[in-house]
């Protein structure tokens, strides 16, 4: 496997690669989600590429850029393991040289409610970082996960915004077997917060439950059962629920597929996010865990 940490040798090894390119940009602290990335890619790509860089313009001035955790030695022997033919791991400064000025910046309801709303400047960051880097791997494919709801369809819209040639492929939550998503960021918690934390999960679960009753109601009901698992919690406080389509992220005004069941918490001090995705057929995308179960439904 290729370890290439600038632009320059990057673009070298680029020129050498012949078949399809497929493409899992990450910020590392691997997990079985990430994982689950590069086996899809290993399945239909002939050249397998990764990116470990923890993007700074994407972290808000207040937030965890600086203690966001970092095992390089122990992701690249992941990435290994996987087959993967080169890894990214450029420094800050290689992707955000002196005078860096030009960024992308997404607008509207997708990129400015939600994650965009309690983290203004999270999606500009994002976009940036990986419109760089698809400039720079030029993959045929790429691999993100559904976990992160609202990132898939704000990198979906600037794909076609930008007329990207990249095809994205989108897969479940990888989960543990209590229905925790798995993230890197659940290594801030300690034993009994770890314990709390599946309370999100649960919340998504009960307002799945409401929404399957109430079809063509009050989204206030899903949200109201999605609070309340919450505030059961006495670790966690909520800092969103909600129920939104999942192209525009506007609020859905009753319950219909397809839809978006969002919640952010923070568990003592540590944020998290999840959510449930419903189908234009009916189909609810709740994830798996690492072993393949399915998880819900
Ligand atoms: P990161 O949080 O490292 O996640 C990298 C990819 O793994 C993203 O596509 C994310 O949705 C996916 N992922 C994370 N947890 C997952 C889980 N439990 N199941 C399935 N997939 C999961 O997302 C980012 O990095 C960054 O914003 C990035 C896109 C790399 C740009 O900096």
């Amino acid at each position: 496997m290729r370890i290439l940490k600038t632009v320059h040798a990057l673009e070298r090894e680029r020129s050498q690669w012949r078949g399809r390119v497929g493409f899992v940009p990450t910020m590392g602290y691997l997990h079985e989600g990430h994982l689950s990335l590069c086996r899809q890619a290993r399945s239909e790509s002939e050249v397998l590429v990764a990116s470990i860089f923890v993007n700074p313009t994407q972290f808000g001035p207040h937030e965890d850029l600086s203690r966001y955790p970092r095992d390089l030695g122990h992701d690249l022997r992941l990435l290994e393991g996987l087959g993967m033919d080169a890894v990214f791991t450029p420094e800050p400064e290689e992707m955000y040289p002196p005078g860096f000025t030009t960024y992308v910046q997404p607008i509207g309801p997708l990129a400015e409610q939600g994650e965009g709303a309690v983290r203004p400047g999270h999606f500009r960051g994002v976009c940036t970082v990986v419109l760089k880097l698809f400039q720079l791997v030029r993959p045929d494919l790429a691999y993100f996960g559904q976990k992160d709801a609202q990132q898939v369809a704000v990198i979906t819209r600037m794909v076609s915004d930008l007329n990207l040639s990249v095809q994205l492929r989108i897969l479940p939550t990888i989960r543990e077997a209590d229905g925790l998503a798995m993230s890197s960021r659940n290594s801030y918690l300690d034993p009994t917060s770890r314990g709390a934390a599946t309370i999100l999960y649960q919340a998504l679960e009960a307002g799945r439950r409401v929404f399957d009753t109430q079809l063509g109601g009050d989204p206030q009901t899903v949200i109201r059962a999605m609070a309340d698992t919450i505030a059961s919690e006495p670790l966690a406080s909520l800092d969103y629920a909600e129920v939104r389509d999942a192209q525009s992220f506007l609020p859905l005004q009753s319950l219909h597929a397809p839809a978006l069941l969002l919640i952010a918490a923070n568990i003592g001090q540590t944020r998290l996010i999840d959510n449930f995705a419903l189908h234009e057929d009916g189909r609810w995308d709740v994830g798996r865990t690492r072993e393949g179960r399915a998880k819900g439904v």
